[in-house]
C-alpha cells in the first residue's frame, strides 16, 4: 500500500561533515510523518527560502520515531548549489520536507543471501535497507554481503554504519589504500560464482556507470536485482514528467516511467541504458 506523502517542517538536530564534502543531517519531525520504507526519498529545502527554487531529492538514510516526534536522517554529497546550501544550515534551522516519496525496494525474505552493491553516496538508501534487513534477521535467516567502493580509503562514505548491518563487507578502492584495488563491479564480477542466482538477490545504488556495468555482468547470471535510479527532479510527485525514463515493459514494449513516482527503484533488466 502506497504511503500518502506529506509536506512538513522539521528542525535540524545536527548537520555534520563526516568525510570531505559529505554531510549527515538529522531532522526532527512531527510524529505524524509517515513511516518510510527503504529506498524511498524526500524532497528537501530550507524553509521559506526561494533559492534554489526547487527542493532537492534525498534518499532516506535513517528513520526512527518515539511517541512525541520522528527523526529522519539524510546523508548527502555536495555536488552543486542546493547541496552546498544544505551543508551550511546549522542546528535548530527549519527545513521543509515532502515525503516519503517513491516506491522503495521490494523486500523478499525468502532469499538465503542478500547482496548490496554501493558506489559513493549510493550507500545512503542501502544503509536504510540494510538496517531493515538486519532487524528482519530476528525472524528470518539470511546472509547480507555488502560491496562498497570509493576512490580511496578515506573517501568511503558511510562505511562505519553500513558495516554494522552486514555479515560480510567487501571494500574496494581505486588506489588500493583499503580492501581490493579496483572497481566495486570488478570485485563483484570476480566473486559472482560464490552466490547462487536462485537463492540470492541484489540491491544496488551508485553512479550510472556502476549500475550499467552490473546490468552487463548480470546478462549471464539470472539474479534478481533492484537498483535505485537518480534523475533530476522538479515536483517529486509525478506531475511534471521531468524525471521520466524509458523502461522495458513485461510485454517487451518501451514506455516512459517517472523516477519519482514509479521508481526510484526498478528491476535492473527493465532499464534502457542510453
Ligand atoms: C531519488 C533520489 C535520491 C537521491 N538521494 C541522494 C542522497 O541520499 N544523497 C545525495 O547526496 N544525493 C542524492 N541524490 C542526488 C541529489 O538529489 C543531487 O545531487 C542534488 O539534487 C544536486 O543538487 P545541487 O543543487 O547540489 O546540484 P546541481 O547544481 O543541481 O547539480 C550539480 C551536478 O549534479 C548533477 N545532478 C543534479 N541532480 C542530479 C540527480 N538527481 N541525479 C544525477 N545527477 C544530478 C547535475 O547535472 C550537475 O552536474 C538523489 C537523487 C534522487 C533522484
Ligand atoms: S519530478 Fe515531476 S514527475 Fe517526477
Amino acid at each position: 500500500m502506497r504511503i500518502t506523502p506529506m509536506v512538513m517542517n522539521g528542525k535540524i538536530i545536527f548537520n555534520e561533515q563526516t568525510i570531505k564534502e559529505h554531510f549527515l543531517m538529522r531532522i526532527e519531525l512531527p510524529s505524524s510523518f509517515p513511516t518510510p520504507v527503504p529506498g524511498q526519498f524526500v524532497m528537501v529545502r530550507e524553509k521559506d527560502i526561494q533559492a534554489p527554487l526547487l527542493s532537492r531529492p534525498m534518499s532516506i538514510y535513517g528513520f526512527e520515531r518515539n511517541h512525541n516526534c520522528s527523526f529522519l536522517e539524510i546523508f548527502y554529497h555536495i555536488t552543486g548549489q542546493g547541496t552546498n546550501k544544505l551543508s551550511l544550515l546549522d542546528k535548530g534551522k527549519k527545513i521543509s520536507l515532502l515525503g516519503p516519496l517513491g516506491n522503495g525496494y521490494s523486500i523478499n525474505l525468502d532469499f538465503k543471501h542478500v547482496i548490496l552493491i554501493a558506489g559513493g553516496i549510493g550507500v545512503s538508501p542501502l544503509t536504510f535497507l540494510a538496517a531493515h534487513l538486519n532487524a528482519a534477521l530476528k525472524v528470518s535467516s539470511f546472509e547480507i554481503t555488502a560491496y562498497i567502493g570509493g576512490r580511496h580509503g578515506c573517501a568511503l562514505a558511510g562505511l562505519e554504519r553500513f558495516s554494522t548491518y552486514c555479515s560480510d563487507i567487501r571494500i574496494c578502492t581505486d588506489d588500493g589504500s583499503m580492501g581490493y584495488q579496483g572497481l566495486v563491479t570488478d570485485l563483484f564480477e570476480r566473486e559472482i560464482n560464490r552466490y547462487s542466482a536462485k537463492d540470492s538477490c541484489i540491491y544496488a545504488c551508485g553512479p550510472e556507470g556502476m549500475m550499467r556495468r552490473i546490468a552487463e555482468v548480470l546478462r549471464d547470471f539470472p539474479f534478481s536485482c533492484q537498483i535505485s535510479v537518480e534523475e533530476r527532479m522538479a515536483c517529486g510527485l509525478g506531475a511534471c514528467l521531468g524525471c521520466a525514463v524509458p523502461i522495458k515493459t513485461s510485454s517487451g514494449t518501451v514506455e516512459y516511467q517517472r523516477v519519482c513516482k514509479d521508481g526510484p527503484v526498478f528491476d535492473i533488466r527493465r532499464l534502457i541504458w542510453s
